[in-house]
């Protein structure tokens, strides 16, 4: 199958899933609602079990269709969240579909996940009820590993970082439609974020890490959001300013909405009409948040930094203005973030991302020129010298991905790492231990330490598989 095919497939197969099970929890399996849920679900499923057999799994946040993973998708988002969530409510790792099914035997399937609910041991139950529909198996969940209020923190986490992307879109597709926008909802996510970032930022920084979604414009927004405010915590501004970042980082880009989309989304690069089309997006920004009903201070910190995102702090790059004024400090801000998460994601298939590593130092020949050097000197602190993400070679060969760094300012070459290989080189799926940099040995020398980095895109390491 080709890979947009199986994509395609893939969600539209989960999806419809999840419809399925939502719908039963509040019809009875025979309404026609159910029932039209479950043809819709035989139509994705059938077609492929007449080839070959179907294996729906849980692997940590996401869901494997025969052995792929199948991406998180904006439009069924919370769809998907649902049936993940459900999945571990009843301990369920896999559902094996064998051969073509009809609609009794989904009815079956569904109706024993649904009863199960008050169940004490919820998968054994759909176990033994399944024996009915010889052509359905499952499997159990492997045991989660975090401890717990760890594990709830990192779903706290993951949710509002979606939840800010969804907001995005929705954003955007109001002020596409020409319709007013409330800040009300902005204002509380944007709120949420803050605590979370106050409280632990790696986590959320390791949220911005994971490039892998569809609709890639939107959860940019959140990224430079975040990264905008996680580094205006560091230089200590005010809860109101970061408030002020966080939006200005969600709505940088709005003025895109008014590129025509084959310009925006063109692989190869653009010709100098195409460019001047590009460069208008920070003066639409300005203007269409203008347009937003309630014009207070805060709406006008939004306004400056949109417009002023690609002007650079030696007053090069655009829009081009008739009189050179001093940037906005805030502007300065969203600049550089807005530059590290654009390096390091590919926009647009041909683009090849960079490390976090390469980036930085992309950033760092550009300090003191396009680049505020005081922030930008704060900003690479703040990632690290092995940002969250990097791959990294160990003394004791072993490989393994930083997820955490270090707060002690001494020991920012010693992060919490977690191995995912050996020291014979192979790979650990499913069982990566996580291990502290700072631990010693009897001796008192460090147990491990960094040798080298590697660039984790060359290996094919995606980092969603691992961070989340
Ligand atoms: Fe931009
Ligand atoms: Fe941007």
């Amino acid at each position: 199958m080709e890979d947009k095919e199986f994509e395609k497939i893939a969600k539209g197969l989960i999806n419809s899933f999840a419809l399925v099970i939502k719908t039963a929890q509040i019809h009875h399996i025979n309404n026609v609602a159910v029932v039209n849920a479950i043809q819709k679900f035989l139509s994705f499923l059938n077609p492929i079990l007449s080839s070959e057999a179907v294996t729906i799994e849980l692997v940590g946040e996401f869901f494997h269709l025969n052995n792929s993973r199948v991406r998180y998708s904006m439009e069924y988002i919370f769809n998907f969240e649902f049936l993940i969530e459900e999945f571990k409510k009843k301990r369920l790792g896999a559902i094996i579909f064998e051969e073509i099914v009809q609609e009794e035997d989904i009815k079956t399937l569904v109706n024993t996940i649904i009863s199960s609910s008050h169940a004490e041991m919820p998968f054994q139950v759909i176990h033994k009820a399944l024996e009915k529909a010889p052509q359905i198996h499952v499997k159990e969940l492997r045991k989660i590993r975090d401890d717990h209020t760890e594990f709830k923190k990192k779903q706290l986490i993951k949710r509002s970082y979606l939840n800010a992307a969804a907001l995005t879109k929705d954003i955007t597709n109001r002020v596409k439609a020409g319709e007013m926008v409330s800040l009300k909802r902005p204002k509380r996510t944007i709120g949420a974020i803050i605590d979370q970032l106050i409280e632990d930022e790696s986590m959320l920084i390791g949220m911005t890490t994971i490039k892998d979604y569809d609709e890639y414009t939107h959860y940019h927004s959140v990224n430079v959001s975040i990264l905008s405010m996680a580094l205006g915590h560091k230089l200590g501004l005010s809860r109101k300013i970061l408030a002020n970042l966080g939006l200005a980082g969600l709505m940088h880009d709005i003025g895109k909405i008014q590129i025509p989309i084959d310009v925006l989304n063109k692989p190869t690069s653009f010709t100098d009409e195409e460019w001047q089309l590009m460069k208008q997006h920070p003066a639409h920004g300005a203007l269409l948040i203008l347009r937003i009903k309630e014009i207070d201070d805060s709406l006008l910190n939004l306004v400056i930094p949109t417009f002023e995102h690609h002007l650079n702090y030696d007053l090069t790059g655009y829009p081009k203005l008739r009189h050179k004024v001093k940037i906005d400090f805030l502007s300065s801000i969203i600049a550089i973030a807005d530059q590290y998460d654009a390096m390091t994601s590919a926009r647009v298939y041909s683009r090849v991302p960079l490390s976090p590593e390469r980036a930085l130092s992309t950033l760092l020949d550009k300090s003191g020129t396009q680049l505020d050097p005081y922030l930008l000197k704060v900003f690479i602190n703040m990632i690290g010298i092995y940002p969250i993400g990097s791959l990294i070679v160990l003394n004791s060969n072993e490989m393994g991905l930083v997820f955490e760094n270090n707060t002690n300012p001494d020991l920012i070459n010693r992060p919490r790492i977690l191995i995912i290989s050996n020291s014979a080189g192979e790979r650990l799926p499913g069982k990566n231990t996580a291990v502290d940099l700072t631990e010693k040995d009897e001796n008192g020398n460090y147990k491990r330490s960094i040798i080298k980095t590697l660039d984790p895109n060359q290996y094919g390491i995606n980092l969603a598989e691992y961070l989340l």
